[in-house]
């Protein structure tokens, strides 16, 4: 989703969504996402502008000129509109859950905060909502913009909003870049 409308959530909606997400599993329970909410204008105006450069410099990557062509006229977020903006950290050095399940795979607490983001994901959009999860992104970057801690890591830059418009095929099969894979490709046995 990168199509917002700009009117606002309800008052209460998003603080609802975040109290969603924290029901989230995580290893150890040790619920190490980090959601930072931005309300300043000119930091969006700088999230907006560093995803701009980000995207050109990324269609400027692929080699094939038709696919380069298509990649141009794709929008890839919606941070100048949506009304809400969430960016969302791992704190990989939270001591909650004492390292239960994260000492042998240390991004287990990454997967934990996918899964907040998936939860806060479903729960926007039973109530009508979108997301856009925006990954054209620098994370040292946006890290220094929003002035986090040096621990937390960069997993997800959030549009959260109204769609403009719902779709139940995905933005990217209808302009052609890529279709839903039939799911038996992606399953095998051993
Ligand atoms: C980890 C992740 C990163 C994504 N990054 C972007 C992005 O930077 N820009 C964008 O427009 N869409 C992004 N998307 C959305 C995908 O393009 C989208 O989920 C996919 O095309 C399927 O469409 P659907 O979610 O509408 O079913 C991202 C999705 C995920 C899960």
């Amino acid at each position: 989703m990168r199509r917002f409308r700009r009117d606002p959530l309800p008052d209460g909606a998003l603080e609802e969504l975040l109290q969603l997400a924290q029901q989230a599993p995580s290893v150890g329970n040790s619920q190490p996402w980090r959601f930072v909410r931005v309300r300043s204008d000119h930091l969006r105006t700088d999230l907006a502008n560093h995803v701009d450069v980000q995207v050109i410099s990324a269609g400027e990557r692929i080699a094939d000129a038709t696919k380069r062509a298509a990649y141009a006229a794709l929008k890839l977020h919606g941070l100048r509109e949506a009304p809400e903006i969430v960016a969302v950290f791992c704190d990989e050095e939270t001591q909650a859950g004492t390292g239960l399940g994260a000492t042998t795979m240390p991004e287990a607490r990454r997967y934990s905060v996918v899964l907040a983001i998936h939860t806060l994901w479903l729960a926007a959009r039973a109530r009508g909502m979108a997301l856009g999860w925006v990954s054209i992104v620098d994370p040292a970057h946006v890290k220094a913009l929003l002035a986090v801690p040096d621990g937390w890591r960069l997993v997800a830059l959030l549009c959260i909003g109204w769609p403009e418009a719902n779709s139940s095929v995905p933005e990217l099969e209808r302009l052609g870049w890529q279709k839903r894979i039939d799911w038996r490709q992606n399953v095998s046995e051993r």
